[in-house]
């Protein structure tokens, strides 16, 4: 479903990612595992279109025939909007602090795919509703709801929007250890429920062993290693992969 190859990225001059390769397979979910720094979020930037003034991208990341590093603005604004969904890192940031959720929401959902605001309230109530949020929320302001809720609003317009390609940055410290615990169940149940492909970034291996089919292991900007979990796990091949697993225990 995507291919990178060969990604590289400068910010202002410095090589932040450097010739990184690997391929993220229909229907599964494949997990960006590394160090603090070594580059995930920057490549999720870069695929996106979305790097930071000063940086540049090369290589190529087909997403089916298309090279996203190389398509215009207007396709990938059609793309982001529709069939690839971004749940970033830090949630709180993904919402305009001034702006009411239920207007926010929509955006985020029901007007990507053109769906009316009666018909996005029809079916967001329900998804709401699946997840333990009030619909009560919607009149509420970003500041008024915690990180887990905001996450879990995020959640809601991907479970909205059925993209392709869900990529999510997995939150750090905006939510403590039981409500990453519970982000992560929600993908594995978007992952199996709707056949959702993911992508999700993530520093910590027993989340990696628990949900993730194939694994990408990046360290200083390179991926030193890809592979099926269970293989890497069992056989690591490259050095900084086994010290990575021998520190799991
Ligand atoms: N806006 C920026 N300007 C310049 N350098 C940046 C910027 N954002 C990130 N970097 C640098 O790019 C490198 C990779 O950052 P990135 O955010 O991709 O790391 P990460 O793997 O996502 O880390 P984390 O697990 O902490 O989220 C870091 O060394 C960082 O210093
Ligand atoms: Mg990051």
């Amino acid at each position: 479903m995507l291919k990178v190859n060969q990604l590289s990225i400068e910010i202002n001059g410095k090589r932040i990612v450097d010739g990184s390769s690997f391929f993220v397979p229909r229907g599964r979910i494949t997990s960006i595992i590394g160090e603090s720094g070594s580059g995930k979020s920057m490549t999720i930037s870069a695929l996106l279109n979305i790097l930071p003034a000063g940086s540049k991208a090369a290589g190529q990341a087909f997403f089916d025939n298309k090279d996203l590093l190389a398509i215009s603005n207007k396709e990938m604004s059609a793309i982001r909007g529709s069939q690839i969904f971004t749940v970033f890192q830090d949630a709180l940031n993904s919402f305009n602090p001034s702006v009411k959720m239920g207007k926010q929401l929509y955006e985020f959902s029901g007007r990507r795919i053109r769906h009316s605001v009666a018909e996005f309230h029809l079916k967001m109530d329900d998804i709401l509703n699946d997840l333990g949020l009030s619909k009560a929320i919607m009149e509420q302001y970003p500041f008024e709801l915690s990180g887990g809720m905001l996450q879990r609003c995020m959640i809601a317009c991907a479970l909205y929007v059925r993209p392709r390609l869900l990529i999510a940055d997995e939150p750090t410290s905006a939510l403590d250890t039981l409500l990453q615990k519970e982000f992560i169940e929600l993908l594995k149940g978007l992952n199996e429920k709707q056949g959702t492909t993911i992508l999700l970034i993530t520093h910590d291996l027993d989340i990696v062993a628990e949900v993730a089919d194939k694994m990408v292991i990046m360290h200083k900007g390179k991926v030193v290693e890809v592979g099926n979990v269970a293989e890497v796990f069992e056989r690591p091949k490259n050095a900084y992969t086994k010290r990575l697993l021998e520190s799991r225990f």
